[in-house]
């Protein structure tokens, strides 16, 4: 199995030690490979909002050396997981700037047919509040990826450090990783079987009516075609 990390920090802190629990328990269940980025290092531009991404094409985005090796491991990947401490209630802002760049993977644009078999986990700590918020944006775009099945993690931990709680809440934060690490593996084995989602399906065939009414030189309607999703009667899906 191959698994593509997104650490929304590069502090080794909370999240990233969630995130390891995590990952060893992935890696109890059977071999998996394990390709990681650590955010802003590995994509440290905010979206300037050129509209090139979606007007020409994802090549032309600015900071597509950031970006195309990012989306071309979460495409090779059975299974992403992204990560972000919380930061004034929401997601940090380099989690959010990386999701601005894919703006042009939603379905409404061009989305990747490989999206649509993906398993994915979204990760977050917090002092006190807001892993609601930061796990709802962050899994808001892998649902407009297309991304099959989504679980989330998120840990209120009412200490500044994940050792500083007591041993019961780690027993029981840890016990929750081990848990949903073993769900998220075998779910990552079976995912080209598993069924859609009723979202995803109705999403993909209201922008299929919608992008047919679209000009012939829309680069959406282009990619749609080109895929055989317009006339072809073929799907992601
Ligand atoms: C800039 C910043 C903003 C934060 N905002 C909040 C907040 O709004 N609510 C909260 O409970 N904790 C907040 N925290 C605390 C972190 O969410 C918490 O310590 C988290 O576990 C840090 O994750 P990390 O160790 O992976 O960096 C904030 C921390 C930072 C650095």
């Amino acid at each position: 199995m191959k698994v593509c990390i997104i650490n929304g920090s590069p502090r080794k802190g909370n999240t990233y030690n969630a995130t390891q629990i995590f990952k060893e328990e992935l890696q109890k269940n059977g071999a998996v490979e394990f390709v990681e980025f650590f955010l802003p290092k590995d994509m440290p531009h905010f979206c300037c909002g050129c509209f090139n991404c979606f007007e020409n094409g994802e090549e032309n985005c600015p900071h597509a050396q950031y970006i195309q090796p990012i989306e071309k491991a979460m495409r090779e990947a059975d299974g992403i997981i992204m990560t972000s401490p919380v930061y004034v209630l929401a997601e940090n802002a380099q989690i959010k700037a990386l999701l601005d760049h894919f703006g042009y993977m939603y379905i409404p644009h061009r989305p990747r047919k490989e999206m649509f078999s993906k398993v994915a986990m979204v990760i977050s700590t917090t002092a006190g509040a807001g892993t609601g918020n930061a796990i709802k944006t962050i899994s808001r775009s892998l649902s407009y990826w297309g991304v099959r099945r989504i679980y989330k993690c998120g840990f209120t931990m009412f200490a500044i450090s994940w050792h500083e709680m007591k041993q019961k809440k780690q027993k029981k934060f840890n016990d929750i990783l081990v848990k949903k690490a073993k769900k998220f593996y075998k779910v990552m084995k079976k995912r080209k079987h598993i069924h859609s989602r009723v979202f995803t399906k109705i999403l993909f065939t209201a922008m299929k009516i919608m992008i047919s009414k679209y000009p012939d030189s829309n680069p959406d309607k282009i990619y749609w075609k080109e895929k055989g999703w317009i006339s072809g009667g073929k799907s992601p899906f």
